[in-house]
Parts: C-alpha cells; sequence; structure tokens
C-alpha cells in the first residue's frame, strides 16, 4: 500500500439527534477522518446537508474532515468549505470546470480529490489525475448510506492504482459504500488505502471494534 490505511467514518450514518456525541464517540473509537456527504439532489437522488451542517461538526471535530461533494456545481460551492475541509472531492460528471476547480481547492490550501459513480468508466479520470490528492471510487450508486457494495467497481480501484504507478503519480485511492471488514479487505487488495464506511461503523454495537475490524 503507497499510503498508510485511513479510515474515514461518514457522517451521513451518525445520528444527527445527537450529533455532537455521536461525532465524539465515534473519534474516541479511533476514526482517522470524517467523511461528510453533501448531496444536491441533483448528482444524486438525494439530499443531504450543507455547509451549515458541516460546520457544526468541525466545532466539535479533532480530526480532519473530508468533504464529498455529491453534487453539480461544486465550482460554486466549494468555497463555503475550505476553511473547515482538510480534503475535497467533486465528481467529475459535474457541471463545470472540473480541472478549474480542482486547481481553486488546491490554491486554497485543500486537498483536492476526484470521484466518479458506478456508471462512469475510469478513462473518464485521466485528465485530471495529474492534478489530485485522492482518487474516490463509488463501490454503491451515491445518494444513500446502507446500500450493498458493489464487487464490479474492484477493476476500477486496481485502474487506479496501476495508472498511479504507470504514471508516478501520489493519490490516495478511497472507496466508498457498503464497507465493512470483509469488503473494506476485499478493496485493499485491488489497490484502496482510504476506506469510508458509514452503517457499518455508526450501525455497530462498538464503534472501535468495528473500527479495528476494518483496520485488520
Ligand atoms: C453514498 C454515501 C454513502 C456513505 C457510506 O452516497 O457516500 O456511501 O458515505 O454509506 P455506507 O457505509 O452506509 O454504505
Ligand atoms: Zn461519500
Amino acid at each position: 500500500m503507497q499510503h498508510p490505511l485511513i479510515i474515514a467514518p461518514s457522517v451521513l450514518a451518525a445520528d444527527w439527534g445527537r450529533l455532537h456525541e455521536s461525532i465524539r464517540d465515534v473519534q474516541s473509537a479511533g476514526a482517522d477522518w470524517l467523511h461528510l456527504d453533501v448531496m444536491d439532489g441533483h448528482l444524486v437522488e438525494n439530499i443531504s446537508f450543507g455547509p451549515a451542517f458541516c460546520e457544526c461538526v468541525a466545532k466539535v471535530a479533532t480530526v480532519p474532515l473530508d468533504v464529498h461533494l455529491m453534487i453539480t456545481r461544486p465550482d460554486k460551492y466549494w468555497a463555503r468549505y475550505a476553511k473547515l475541509a482538510a480534503n475535497i472531492t467533486i465528481h467529475v460528471e459535474a457541471d463545470c470546470d472540473v480541472a478549474a476547480t480542482l486547481r481553486d481547492i488546491r490554491a486554497a490550501g485543500c486537498t483536492a480529490g476526484i470521484s466518479l459513480k458506478p456508471g462512469t468508466p475510469f478513462s473518464k479520470l485521466a485528465p485530471y489525475l495529474g492534478d489530485v490528492d485522492l482518487v474516490l471510487v463509488m463501490t454503491v450508486e451515491p445518494g444513500f448510506g446502507g446500500q450493498s457494495f458493489m464487487h464490479d467497481m474492484m477493476p476500477k480501484v486496481s485502474a487506479a492504482r496501476d495508472a498511479r504507478t504507470a504514471r508516478g503519480l501520489g493519490y490516495r485511492i478511497e472507496v466508498d459504500g457498503g464497507i465493512n471488514a470483509t469488503t473494506g479487505t476485499t478493496s485493499i487488495a485491488a489497490g484502496a488505502d482510504t476506506l469510508v464506511a458509514g452503517t457499518s461503523v455508526f450501525g455497530a454495537k462498538d464503534m472501535a471494534v468495528a473500527i479495528r475490524a476494518l483496520r485488520a
């Protein structure tokens, strides 16, 4: 693995009715990052939360925030997350100048990630791989937590690893959706080094056990 393993629980699956406690619990349980799934109901068929909610999370966060913008116009909104985010990931399917937005995100001091939906071929990322710090391979159709892992996304993870080696690049490879101890191991074997997990962590009886299982 090119990078040390990162476990990034998805706040989409947290108990929003006791958000700060839920965040403190998952940080004590060993989360390396917190993953924030921003959805606009346009790029994906759901609406989750926006900048104000993320600022509320940032108030108690003691680990880096990994903002995943599942929105059609990240060019218009990325800056609203720049102060609180360590990483900002946008979708290659977005309706904007993706290369310029990635450059702007990095210029603001955040790392920049690019993500693709299951139906988008890996080849669509080729023009951007040299300008990102992270590639996020969706292992479910984005929009909802608790879905089943798509094993047929593993060749895409390996393609990201092979392209990184072939082009001498250094980006992280993140997977998101249906990740648990078993599917996490499968993803790491394919080349992933950063695991987003929502339901398998926040839905666990013991979050520390769940995170340790992902790390094992
Ligand atoms: C999909 C979201 C989810 C979430 C994790 O749009 O990105 O994948 O982070 O969901 P789980 O881990 O519950 O599948
Ligand atoms: Zn996500």
